[in-house]
């Protein structure tokens, strides 16, 4: 029996007791040192298995590059950095496909396991369930600060270390006290994943700014207006569904801003949100925040408050 789930991997039920869990993801450099590029492509790619509750077992390589513009030694310390990732995670990669191409984009297509009564998508979240966010937003602005050269390498350090880092630790702990709903946030920023999820769970979530976890420099680049095309793009296409007046124009380009290897964002039921957040937090998540709750379908699908 095969399951397609509106989620963030598909997922192909085995038997009673396994599912596989797929998915593939690769985008272009985000910064200028290509071992960190290479740990951020696999940390992201391997962010949707970890988003459902899976262990990621396999993967392969997806990458492309120009052999006349970008010398192998580049290629090589890129592969480095995913391998580094993939070992970190126990992933074993058992191959993987090059492609020529005029822009260099590496990722990789992963494979995990599941439990099927384990599986969490991005459908269960409750009325009264408490959200958690487990990575700090601003990647996309900081990022984009990088590439323009605004931003020195050791300043964006905190962001790098944030993008580098895997979501595997959020995900064992939230499979533990059994977490309703999650999904990760990627591309689409905090406020496209969040209604994402708000959808599938015929819910809406009310937001607390103060408490999100937000990368301080972004604030910066932002008021000097730099801004990702991807990030406004975020904020015309879901600007509709929510009620975001309590926060400035500041603020709320965070909340819309692409996200790479960004955080779970995850729906605990109140009982055992705060012990699920100080595991997190003691196993090294030290950014996970407690960041707003779930309240019954209305009008506006995500509602921030200050
Ligand atoms: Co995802
Ligand atoms: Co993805």
């Amino acid at each position: 029996m095969d399951y397609t789930y509106n989620g963030d991997a598909g997922v192909f039920k085995i038997n009673e007791d396994l599912a596989v869990v797929s998915t593939v993801d690769f985008f272009t450099p985000i910064l200028d040192i290509p071992f960190y590029y290479g740990e951020i492509a696999v940390a992201n790619s391997l962010s949707d298995i970890y988003a459902m509750g899976a262990k990621p077992i396999s993967a392969l390589n997806v990458i492309g590059f120009n052999k006349k513009i970008f010398p192998m030694e580049v290629i090589a310390e890129i592969l480095k950095g995913g391998a580094s990732k993939l070992a970190e995670s126990g992933t074993v990669l058992l191959g993987g496909h090059t492609i020529q191409d005029k822009e260099i984009f590496y990722g990789a297509s992963v494979t995990g396991l599941i439990n099927p009564v384990d599986l969490i998508t991005n459908r269960g979240a409750k009325e009264g369930s408490i959200l958690v966010l487990t990575k700090p937003l601003g990647t996309g602005v900081i990022t984009t600060a990088l590439m323009a050269k605004m931003l020195g390498m050791e300043q964006a350090m905190d962001c790098i270390n944030n993008m580098r880092a895997l979501n595997n630790i959020a995900s064992e702990i939230m499979v533990k006290y059994k977490a309703r709903a999650a999904t990760d946030i990627t591309g689409f920023g905090f406020i496209g994943h969040s209604i994402e999820l708000a959808e599938a769970s015929n819910v809406s979530l009310k937001i607390c700014f103060s408490k999100m976890p937000v990368d301080k420099l972004a604030f910066d680049i932002i008021s000097k207006g730099i801004y990702p095309g991807g990030s406004l793009e975020n904020q015309s296409y879901f600007a509709s569904n929510c009620k975001t007046e309590a926060i400035n124009e500041i603020e709320k380009a965070i909340l819309y801003d692409a996200q790479t290897s960004g955080g779970l964002l995850i729906a605990f039921d109140e009982s055992i949100a705060e012990k699920a957040l100080a595991e997190m937090q003691n196993r090294g998540v030290s950014n996970a925040r407690i960041i707003g709750e779930v309240i019954p379908r209305g009008k506006d699908i995500i509602i921030v408050e200050r």
